[in-house]
């Protein structure tokens, strides 16, 4: 089976203002884009609703994180259940943000997960080691680790609602890109651990994108590679050469 390749933009607490999301979203609504590619832009949940009405209908939304309670005494939070009923269908979780600045651990990024898949969302599952871990040569076991989470609390079926972005906490906002050597083997890790700990027809449909420093000058190489089969992109995703990166395989 052939991988879709798939773009997700992940806008996270940008623009400022809902006239910037607004002509942010008509950039992307007149650009020529790749059908083939599939794209998800992710902004701020402020702007998720007035995001869904205006983006062209080619591209999905996704929240950048949510709660795993369907409703309650959880301030500030967000339901699955109230993203499935706004009919925003893809979530991210497991941020690097998420894990360092607001301390989730593997542990809630599974319970959100499975939270998630339950009430009908489809999830960007992010995983990703620090520079002292790939120095320690620790990479597999971390991101085996923060997927095994997972493993744990899902069956086979709910893997066809998970999309894998690796992104490596180096390389993120950066401008340290990962080599393209360096994002294939860590890909094909995640591809040869999900073969084992799920199945092999798991670990050779899912979608394992890229994420950290992603530019329109890096992409084509990076896309080139056999377990990239897409990326997640922060900081060009506000920029028109998100487009470029959308076209990648063009
Ligand atoms: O979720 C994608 C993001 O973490 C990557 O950020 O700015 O390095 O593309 P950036």
């Amino acid at each position: 089976m052939t991988r879709q390749f798939f773009v997700g933009g992940n806008f996270k607490l940008n623009p400022s203002t809902l006239a910037a999301s607004s002509s942010l979203i008509g950039g992307l609504n007149s650009a020529e884009l790749d059908p083939a590619t599939e794209v998800v832009i992710a902004p701020p949940s402020i702007y998720l609703l007035s995001a869904k009405e205006s983006v062209r209908s080619d591209i999905k939304i996704a929240a950048q994180n949510c709660y795993f309670k369907e409703s309650g005494a959880f301030t500030g939070e967000i339901s699955p259940k109230q993203l499935v009923d706004a009919k925003i269908p893809y979530v991210i979780l497991g941020h690097s943000e998420r894990r360092t600045l607001f301390h989730e651990d593997s542990a809630l990024v599974a319970t959100k997960t499975r939270a998630a898949i339950d009430a009908g969302l489809k999830v960007i599952l992010c995983i990703g080691e620090t520079l002292e871990q790939r120095e320690a040569g620790e990479t597999g076991k971390v991101c085996q680790a923060q997927l095994k989470a997972v493993v744990d609390v899902t069956k086979e079926a709910d893997w066809s609602k998970i999309v894998v972005a690796y992104e490596p906490v180096w390389a993120i906002g950066t401008g340290k890109v990962a080599t393209s050597a360096q994002a294939q083997e860590a890909h094909a890790d995640v591809r040869t651990y999900l073969a084992e700990a799920v199945s092999p027809a798991v670990a050779n449909n899912i979608q394992i994108l890229y994420g950290g420093s992603v530019t329109a000058s890096n992409c084509k190489e990076l896309a080139r590679q056999q377990d990239v089969d897409g990326f997640l992109v922060g900081g060009a995703s506000l920029k028109p050469e998100f487009a470029d990166i959308i076209n990648a395989r063009k």
